[in-house]
Order: C-alpha cells, then structure tokens, then sequence
C-alpha cells in the first residue's frame, strides 16, 4: 500500500497556490516507502497526479522565483525530489540526467506544479556533452543562477575486493563528473556576476564507511571542492556549498539489504531513515536568498546519526 504524509516534521504549510502534496505523495509512490512517524496515510494510492487540496504552497513565498536552476541526476531519488522542491518554489528547472524516460517525467512532474521546466540527456562524466547543453541552457535561459550536483553512484567492496573498475567508475561520476559540470556552470555565474553551487557529499564523506573506499573518496573530495570553491568563486558572488546526507530512502539507498537498514535506522536517533524531500528543503533553503551568508558549508543532514 501507498502511503503519503501531510508534511515533513516540523514543516511549516503557507498559504494556496501549487500542491505541494502531491509532490510528496508521488515520491512515497515512486520510492514505496514508509512516511515518517507522525504523520497520515491514505486510505490508498490512486496515483501520482492525485491532488490533496488541504495542504498547499504559497507561489507568492516562492523563494527561487525566476532563477534558473540545473539539477544533475534529477530523475529519481533526491535529485527528483530537489526538482519538485524547486519547481513548487517558483525555479525554472532543468532536469539532466541519464535516463531519458526518468528525465520526461521528472519535467512533467515540474510543470504540472506550475514550473517553467526543461530536460537534458547528460553524462555528467562526458565533458564535451556537459559543456554542450551549458551552451544550449544559456542560449535558451540567458543564465544559470543555481546548480545542484547530486548526480553520484556507488560501486561497493571491502578494500581488498575492490576491482579499479569500481574505483574508477565511482571517482568518474561522484567526482569528475562534478567538476565537469561546476567549471562549465561557474563560467557563466561569473559573467553573469553570481550564482549559487551545491554539492552533494554524505555523512560518509566526514566519516567513511565499510566496504566505500570509492565513494568516500568522492565524497571527502566534494566538500575539497567546496571549500576551495567558496574561496575561489565567493568574491566573484557565487556561494558554494555542500549537503551531507545521512541515510535517505531512495532507489540508491532501498536495494541495500534489509538487514543493513535496520542496523543504519537503530544508529538514528529520530529513529528512522531520511526522506528525500528532506533533503530537497535544504537545498532549496541554499539555494534560496534566505542563504545569503552561508558559503563553504557543509551541512549534514541525519536525523543526528553520527552524534
Ligand atoms: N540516498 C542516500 O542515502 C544518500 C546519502 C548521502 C548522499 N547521497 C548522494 O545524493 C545524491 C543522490 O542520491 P540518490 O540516493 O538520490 O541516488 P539515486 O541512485 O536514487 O539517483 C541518482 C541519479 O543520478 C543519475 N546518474 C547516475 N550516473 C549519472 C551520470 N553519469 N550522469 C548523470 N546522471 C547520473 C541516475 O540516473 C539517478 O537518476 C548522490 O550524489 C548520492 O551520493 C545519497
């Protein structure tokens, strides 16, 4: 059974305008996941499109109105739930990813909420594509004011285990494939005079974990990247910043072994795993003006799991 909830804890409802809703009713549908405690279930799951009128966000707070957001990876997981989040705050999104038929739905989904939305084919690890559709954003769109790198993979093994394929595979996508995309997108956010970068890290990216030589890597190498980029790029107006996750039911996360997510859902101590559009409203929070001052963070985003 589907189930849907009301808001994330805590979560402040505004006044009328786009559902934000059925935002989180379609990532419990795609995600198939439990809602977090305290919150309601329906009594089932018609489908992704079905509007709950009670509980609506304001266009008029649109915190990103008119900015001209790229999100990586943006056709599933939290890169869709970032999507959505900043499609209800008013952004033009645009949606690159690998899969094309995630990428058509995920800018369906954004301009059902309303949204100025538009999608690109992209391998955020081939240099010559990434640079092309920068090219074609900003001939369509004339900026970019945000972009998310959230596009990643991982390649698991113990040390010993792990074959350079996995390596390198990993350290492509989590860590070229970022900066790729950062150098194209800054060269536009400083002719343009500003902009904002986000970076997704992980809570293993601060404290390593079993069997992710590879992906630890990567992520210690995100939150390099941001800090020497919030050096870089801060007096030129741009704002780099990175969000480490702890544990978020996404597709990434779902097809560990059950076993292994009760034992990551125990070291909680809210108790449960993380939401994707919680991690959404952080990123949108930073990419946002309310964030003006916050430049070379990293913020973890846990549930308190490594407290
Ligand atoms: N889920 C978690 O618990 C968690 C925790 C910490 C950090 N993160 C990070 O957040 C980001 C999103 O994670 P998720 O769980 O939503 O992952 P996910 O696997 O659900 O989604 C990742 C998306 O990236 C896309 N992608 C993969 N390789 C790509 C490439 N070469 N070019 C462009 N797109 C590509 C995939 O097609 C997919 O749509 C990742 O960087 C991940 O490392 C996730």
């Amino acid at each position: 059974m589907c189930r849907w909830f009301d808001s994330a804890p805590g979560h402040q409802i505004n006044t009328v305008e786009t559902d934000v809703s059925t935002v989180f009713l379609f990532l419990h549908c795609i995600t198939g996941n439990a809602a977090p405690s305290g919150t309601r279930q329906s009594q089932s799951c018609p489908g992704v499109h079905v509007s709950v009128t009670q509980e609506k966000f304001s266009m008029t707070t649109a915190r990103l109105l008119k900015k001209v957001c790229l999100i990586t990876g943006a056709a599933q997981g939290i890169g869709l739930a970032t999507a959505l989040k900043f499609a209800a705050e008013g952004a033009t999104v645009i949606v690159c990813d690998i899969k094309q038929a995630g990428v058509d739905e995920a800018v369906a989904q954004c301009r059902a909420l309303g949204a100025s939305a538009a999608g690109f084919l992209v391998d955020v690890t081939q240099r010559a594509t990434v640079d092309a559709v920068v090219a074609k954003i900003r001939e369509q769109f004339g900026r970019i004011d945000v972009l998310v790198n959230n596009a990643g993979i991982t390649q698991d093994a113990r040390l010993q285990k792990m074959t350079l394929e996995q390596f390198d595979r990993v350290i492509d996508v989590n860590l070229r494939g970022v900066f790729h995309c950062s150098q194209a997108v800054a060269e536009v956010m400083v002719a343009q005079g500003g902009g904002v970068i986000l970076n997704a890290s992980s809570v293993v990216g601060l404290y390593g974990n079993f069997g992710q030589t590879n992906y630890a890597a990567t992520k210690f190498g995100v939150i390099g990247f941001t800090k020497t980029w919030s050096r870089e790029l801060g007096p030129k107006g741009i704002r780099v910043n990175a969000v480490a996750p702890g544990f978020i039911m996404t597709p990434m996360v779902s097809a560990m072994p059950e076993k292994v997510l009760q034992g990551l859902q125990a070291k909680v101590p809210l108790g449960r795993l993380g939401m994707p559009q919680e991690i959404a409203n952080v990123y949108a929070f930073l990419a946002s003006d309310e964030a003006s001052y916050i430049n070379g963070a990293v913020i973890e985003v846990s549930g308190g799991m490594s407290l």
